[in-house]
């Protein structure tokens, strides 16, 4: 495990291939229930380069019109998002040292060309709380910096079944995914990146 600056953690190969392998099952159900979207920027409605889902009691959504918020039910289907699988609240259990459960857990899926500019964690009221972030599929290049958008930044990178903790100070710095590395897992059939972002919403 290497703490980085602000205090954030990474977990290198945190999970092991088969571990992996489970979660990605365990995804592909909650997609077939909560299909994928591509998101809108808030204001401009420039579609984002991810594609979308939840799972959890409130999922993190944003669209033109309201922007960024927590709501309980999928956008386009307007059905409770899928439950969080007791495997993602088990690993928070062992790695975010905090008493209640995360509400939401965001599933971001990077096609190869995807990316996320350079953004903070500030949608939760609970800020105390750790965002756990888990990796799958191809690599990335993640990229972190301080609590200032102009503050200086490092970039590492993430790997399959790599898991970062974004707590403490670290919990609100800017971070973001600069590329994916086409070809670098097996993980997934046809390619790209998972990212799982498990969070608690409410304090
Ligand atoms: C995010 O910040 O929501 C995603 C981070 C990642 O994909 O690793
Ligand atoms: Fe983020």
């Amino acid at each position: 495990m290497a703490t980085l600056a602000n205090g954030i953690r990474h977990f290198p190969d945190y999970l092991d291939r088969q571990a992996q392998e489970h979660l990605v099952e365990l995804i592909r159900g909650v997609v077939a229930e909560a299909p994928l979207y591509t998101p809108e920027m808030p204001g401009t409605g420039k579609p984002m380069s991810v594609r979308m889902t939840n799972c959890g009691s409130l999922g993190w959504v944003t669209d033109r019109d309201k922007g960024y918020r927590y709501q309980p039910f999928h956008p386009a289907t307007k059905k409770p998002w899928p439950a969080i699988p007791p495997e993602l609240l088990d690993l928070w259990e062992k790695l975010a040292d905090y008493p209640k459960p995360p509400e939401a857990c965001l599933i971001n899926f990077y096609s190869d060309d995807a990316k996320m500019g350079l953004h903070q964690d500030k949608d939760e009221d609970d800020l105390a709380a750790p965002v756990l972030s888990v990796s799958l599929g191809d690599s990335c290049l993640f990229r972190v910096g301080g609590l200032n958008r102009k503050d200086p930044t490092g970039s590492f990178r993430l790997a399959s079944g790599d898991i970062v903790v974004l707590g403490g100070e670290g919990r609100i710095a800017f971070h973001g995914v600069d590329r994916i590395y086409p070809g670098t897992s097996t993980l997934l059939k046809n390619g790209g990146r998972i990212n799982l972002t498990l969070r608690r919403v409410n304090s």
